[in-house]
């Protein structure tokens, strides 16, 4: 297993292009299986769980093929196999993105309950109801999920908390479903989006993506398309905060500001310098670090999924702030390993209290999700002396070369073995 050693203090400068975005990125590579033709994909980003969807999607009978930076993915005409297996399923909880568009075009599937990160009790219930709305048969046996149905009929479905992957995996379903399916409560995340745009060039009709309630039309049939994913909210909002912790300036290239806004505002608010131009977003630690406390909400909220980092970053500011997770239970698993560094971080339940600033030194740390480990980078980059992030594995799922961004930023980041 890999880990990264980090030699600080660090200060972050210069500018790196933000990577495609893995989470529309998957939604993308699913979606594929709902047409007859090729869809070329392009800017997806060189990690795990994108390698992983392709596994996934070849041992369905997809073929995939790399021209240049592209992947071109042409499904079989009928599944080589239903069957999601747990042994490819595991490592990611995006999987189930495969079971709309599985049963939808070819009337059943089987996919392993999924895997993914460690960050609580994360049912798929409002898929299945989702499904089960649209007519599908579904069952739970063994760790399985089947879902059967002639053919999928249009329907109202009302989402009982907002869900990413759920609304992306109805969204599929219903593309390809007899009549009209209305969805609400969607999740309105800028991956949600880009999906829906993805589907449009494919032939879908869809409307409303981006709010709470999507109106689909359904189609016969789904056509090739060639679609690029946007760029990467999360990993460029991790670099960006790796620039406010380390009193650096960063500019980020490639980036969306609007899908960024609600981790600038706070940065700002903070007391970072925040420039947005027509691409790139810069951020610069100018004065000392205000605290300012958060809610993790879904989007436009602040994201969840930057939570992690954000505590990092907190713990280097003046003052007390509150970090309240309001989308996931359990996701303070970095708290007390910050806390072995030097931070102050109290947790009860969904609240995180810290007190800044506090010296950090470097020590071995672990975490047990991706997100995680990337706070605990952040808070190597500003310890004294080393600093070894264990379980690097879960880094890879979801940040595209992180050592050598962080390098090309004069940051002392190693990869070793263990
Ligand atoms: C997606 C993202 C993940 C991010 C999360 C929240 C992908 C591949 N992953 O995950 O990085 O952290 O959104 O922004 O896009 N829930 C249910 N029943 C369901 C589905 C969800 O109760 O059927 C709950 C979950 O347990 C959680 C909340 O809803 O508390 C939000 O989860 P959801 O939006 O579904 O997360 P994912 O789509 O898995």
């Amino acid at each position: 297993m890999d880990c990264f050693e980090i030699t600080g203090p660090n200060r972050l400068a210069g500018r790196i292009r933000a990577a495609g975005a893995k989470n529309a990125a998957l939604p993308a590579l699913a979606a594929t299986l709902l047409t007859e033709g090729s869809v070329e994909l392009s800017g997806l980003p060189l990690v795990r769980d994108i390698r992983t969807m392709t596994r996934l999607l070849e041992h369905l009978g997809t073929r995939v093929e790399t021209v240049g930076g592209t992947l071109r993915l042409t499904p079989s005409g009928a599944p080589v196999t239903d069957n999601a297996e747990y042994d490819l399923v595991k490592t990611m909880r995006a999987s189930i993105l495969v079971l709309g568009p599985l049963v939808t075009r070819f009337g059943h599937a089987r996919v392993s309950l999924p895997g993914g990160c460690a960050i609580g009790v994360r049912p798929i219930d409002q898929h299945l109801a989702g499904l089960e709305a649209l007519g599908a048969e579904v069952t739970l046996e063994h760790g399985y999920v089947t879902a059967r149905t002639d053919r999928l009929v249009g329907n109202r479905f009302r989402f009982a908390g907002q869900s990413v992957t759920g609304t992306e995996n109805l969204l599929m379903a219903a593309c390809l479903a007899r009549g009209t399916t209305v969805l609400e409560n969607c999740a309105c995340e800028p991956e949600v989006v880009d999906l829906a745009r993805l589907l449009v060039a494919m032939g879908a009709q869809i409307d409303g993506a981006g709010q709470g309630r999507i109106e689909i039309q359904g189609v016969d049939h789904l056509g090739s398309a060639k679609h690029r994913v946007i760029s990467d909210r999360i990993e460029g909002g991790t670099f960006l905060i790796g620039a406010a912790i380390t009193g650096g300036d960063v500019v980020l290239e490639h980036a969306c500001a609007a899908d960024l806004a609600p981790l600038l505002e706070v940065l700002e608010s903070a007391g970072c310098t925040v420039e947005t131009r027509s691409d790139t977003v810069r951020v610069a630690a100018t004065e000392p670090l205000r605290s300012r406390s958060i809610e993790t909400a879904p989007h436009p909220g602040f994201p969840t999924d930057l939570q992690a980092q954000y505590m990092a970053l907190m713990s280097q500011a003046e003052g007390r702030s509150s970090v309240h997770e309001t989308v996931f239970e359990n996701r303070f698993q970095h708290a007390p390993e910050l806390v072995r560094m030097g931070a102050a971080i109290q947790v009860d339940g969904g609240y995180a209290w810290i007190e800044g600033p506090t010296p950090l030194s470097g020590a071995h740390v672990m975490a047990t999700d991706l997100r995680a480990s990337a706070c605990l980078v952040l808070a190597g980059l500003v310890a004294d002396g080393v600093t070894t992030v264990h379980r690097i594995y879960h880094l890879d799922r979801g940040y595209e070369g992180m050592e050598e961004k962080l390098r090309s930023l004069g940051a002392r980041v190693e990869r070793t073995s263990e």
